[in-house]
């Protein structure tokens, strides 16, 4: 369970690149499902209006462009994450014993919830999806370039395994995000201070008990 202690905010480089990647994320999986329905690997397409780019040239356009911005900040983000301790600090330590006290102790709605500091099951799935926003980005890159990158590839079982590892990767971050915004409607107090940077005054979960 979180520890108390000081409450505090969000540093700014992760308000910054949150917002970027959020957009970017928009961007990609919008203009991703457009070129998906162009040549889909299983037996449904997603409605069109929900795609972006119109036909499949203009979501290449999109898929390629918002690429850069979700590279370059995802970048931004793990290094100067891993320069100034932001991510051993948030992320770390974590443990199956943790994951489950924080879990039982939310489906009993007695889980508190400090700014800035993450309990167990936000920090499983912060970690889940940076890792798949590392695995998108590299299964992206052999279905971009499966002849000079043969051997990023040949890692995934081929361009065909390359096409597959991209899509459950984009599925696993679409569910991400669905439990994400549900999360910050559960609890809209978190919202602002990803924006401010201003952590609220400290609570406690005694109004639950
Ligand atoms: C527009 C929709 C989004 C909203 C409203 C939103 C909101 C938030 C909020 C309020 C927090 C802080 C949670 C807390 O203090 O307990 C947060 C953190 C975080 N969000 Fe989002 N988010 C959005 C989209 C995304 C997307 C698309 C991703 C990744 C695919 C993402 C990944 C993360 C991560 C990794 C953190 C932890 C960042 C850190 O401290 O280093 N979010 N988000």
């Amino acid at each position: 369970m979180s520890k108390a202690g000081p409450p505090k905010s969000h540093p700014l480089f992760v308000r910054i690149t949150h917002w970027i990647n959020a957009l970017a994320m928009i961007l990609m999986i919008g203009s991703g499902w457009r070129i998906y329905n162009a040549s889909p690997l299983f037996d449904f397409t997603f409605p069109r209006e929900i795609t972006l780019g119109g036909w499949l040239g203009g979501a290449l356009q999109w898929h390629f462009a918002a690429m850069w911005l979700l590279v370059i900040n995802g970048l931004v983000y793990l290094i100067y994450g891993l320069v100034t301790g932001h991510l051993r600090a948030s992320l770390l330590p974590l443990s199956p014993r943790t994951v489950w006290a924080d879990t039982v102790a939310a489906l009993r709605l007695k889980l508190d919830h400090t700014t800035g500091r993450y309990n167990a099951v936000q920090k499983l799935l912060y970690l889940g999806v940076l890792a798949l926003g590392v695995l998108v980005v590299l299964s992206g890159l052999a279905v971009w370039k499966p002849v000079q990158l043969w051997w990023l590839a040949a890692l995934m079982g081929g361009y065909e395994g390359a096409r597959l590892v991209h899509f459950f990767c984009m599925s696993g971050i679409v569910a991400f995000v669905i439990v994400h915004l549900a999360l910050v409607f559960l609890v809209p107090a978190t919202f602002l201070p990803m924006i401010t940077g201003r952590a609220p005054a400290p609570k406690t979960n005694e109004a639950n008990e």
